[in-house]
């Protein structure tokens, strides 16, 4: 508690630094947000039935097969992960025996491996050995996959040329079977082994198609957030929402397949809701066209992390985009670049040249709506201060769960509340600078790894939390609003049930 109190000098002189400087035109600082999460970019973790209705739910985009000859009971494997022949000689399955599955519609699919070539037909598709040489995906590289009826996991491969694969020996696997039988010696007899599902924006589209997709996505963005959020959150505490996007709401009403349009008009009624509650609004670039982390949120494909700076240009035109639509409008806070770049794939570098170009674009058209810039999960706490202190009006982002890292599955419920006070204060108050960029807590839950918690627990734990992230110049933001099959990731649902009171003056 001790160092607790010595963060708390520190942030009321920064506090009274940053109201003197801010409180012309942004005396609701610092923000108290709700994140609008799986609202207008698909997290499926919070809300899965939302897949409920695609045929061959377990093989969307992204989903990591392998397949295990039942005559040989051998893996096929794309020998040195790519760049040559498929074989079926491999007795355990890693990753030069997983492919990761482009769905091209409910049964046909490519099979891209571990150094991202994709599986096919060997010389363009007049062979018939199996390779892994392509870079893109054409009807070469096109496999129908037909499951066994009542067992879902039996499959057989159709190649494009019509015929089936099959093992001819551990080292040939070609595509010219003909035969039918579902018996374990049939060589193009598979078990195949299902992992990694990704359930994001990429894979609920592509995977409904593109005719029942558009209808699914609009009647979700009309009822899963409306106006009547902003009244609740308004009456009870809050002052802000940020609300994550994806890249193709810039190309609506006809985003590039599988997207589908319409997410733009319900941003559109955000900011009006936003207005009528007196609530501000931070539009936050959680998911540029090629990923800069690799996860679900970013609505990669599958899975990949891609993003490098010959996606600048692109990445920024999105930005432009929203500054030049949002820029003037009276609920606008922010603008957030780019969601959780994740290191080292993002180079420290790569980003900054990023930043700068986004915060120009952003600059077009407002001169006081505040510049979010992410910290790169994994990097450096600091590592963005010298450069954010050269730019005008920006805040950084940190994200601070108790969660998804083993240590914490052996924190007691106090300990967890002491890391908060100590560690997190700490970890806070090194962004938290005067004369540098803003801090913001973009995102945290109060959801822990403990297992057998009490509801005092968890207040005292939320409680931590309010009590050192009010701390940061610009705000934070609660990771999410609403959770269907989270309830504690439901700000919603913490308030509703007495965990979390935002009225209290205290928090
Ligand atoms: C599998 O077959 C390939 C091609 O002949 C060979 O290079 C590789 O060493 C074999 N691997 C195993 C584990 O047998
Ligand atoms: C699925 O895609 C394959 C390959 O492009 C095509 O031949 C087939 O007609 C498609 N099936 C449906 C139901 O659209
Ligand atoms: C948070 O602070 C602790 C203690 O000062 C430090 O060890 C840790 O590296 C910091 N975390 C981050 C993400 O920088
Ligand atoms: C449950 O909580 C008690 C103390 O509150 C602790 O000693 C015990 O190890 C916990 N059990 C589990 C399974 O976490």
């Amino acid at each position: 508690m001790a160092s607790y109190t010595t963060y708390l000098t520190f942030f009321l002189s920064l506090y009274l630094f940053s109201f003197s400087s801010l409180a012309c035109d942004h005396s609701e600082l610092p923000l108290k947000a709700a994140s609008l999460g799986n609202w207008l970019l698909t997290e499926g973790w919070m809300k899965s039935s939302m897949f409920d209705g695609i045929p061959n739910k377990d093989l969307l985009d992204g989903t990591q097969v392998q397949f295990k000859s039942t005559k040989l009971q051998k893996y096929l494997s794309a020998e040195h992960g790519g760049g040559s022949i498929v074989v079926a000689n491999r007795t355990k399955a890693d990753i030069w025996e997983s492919f990761k599955l482009w769905r091209v519609n409910e049964t046909f699919y490519n099979f891209r491996v571990f150094n991202k070539l994709f599986v096919g037909l060997e010389n363009k598709g007049q062979g018939k050995g199996i390779v892994a040489v392509s870079k893109i995906p054409n009807s070469p590289e096109t496999f129908e996959i037909i499951r066994k009826d009542g067992d879902l996991n039996q499959v057989r491969l159709r190649a494009p040329n019509g015929l089936f694969l099959q093992v001819k020996s551990e080292t040939e696997v070609t595509a010219d079977y003909e035969g039918s039988s579902w018996e374990d010696e049939d060589p193009s007899v598979f078990e195949m082994v299902v992992s990694g599902a990704i359930q994001g924006e990429y894979q609920i589209t592509n995977g409904y198609g593109p005719e029942k997709a558009a209808q699914v996505m609009r009647d979700h963005w009309n009822t899963y957030i409306t106006e009547d959020d902003f009244k609740f959150m308004s009456e009870n505490g809050l002052n802000a929402v940020r609300i994550p996007v994806g890249w193709w709401l810039a190309h609506d009403p006809n985003p590039p397949k599988p997207f589908v349009g319409g997410s733009l008009q319900a941003l559109d009624n955000a900011f009006k809701w936003a207005y009528n509650h007196r609530m501000k609004v931070i539009v936050d670039l959680h998911a540029p066209r090629v990923s800069q982390n690799g996860y679900a949120h970013s609505a990669t494909r599958d899975g990949i992390q891609e993003w490098g700076e010959s996606d600048i240009p692109e990445t920024v035109s999105v930005i432009d985009f929203l500054a030049s639509r949002y820029g003037t409008h009276p609920s606008l806070a922010a603008i957030e670049l780019m969601n959780e770049p994740l290191a080292p794939g993002m180079p420290v570098e790569s980003l900054i040249k990023y930043y700068q170009a986004g915060y120009d674009a952003v600059r077009k058209y407002t001169s006081t709506a505040i510049v979010i810039l992410s910290n790169r999960l994994g990097g450096h706490q600091r590592e963005l201060l010298s450069f954010a202190k050269k730019l005008d009006r920006v805040a950084i982002d940190v994200h601070y769960y108790n969660l998804f890292w083993d240590g914490y599955k052996k924190f007691s419920p106090q300990q967890n509340i002491q890391f908060v006070y100590n560690q997190r204060a700490a970890n806070l108050s090194a962004v938290t600078t005067p004369k540098g960029p803003l801090s913001f807590v973009g995102e945290w839950v109060a959801d822990w790894e403990v297992k057998n918690a009490t509801k005092r627990d968890l207040q005292r734990f939320a409680e931590a939390q309010l009590k050192v992230y009010k701390h940061a110049t610009f705000g934070w933001a609660y990771w999410a609003y609403r959770c269907d099959d989270c309830k504690h990731w439901s700000l919603r649902w913490m308030i509703d049930n007495g965990y979390i009171n935002l009225q209290n003056p205290e928090n």
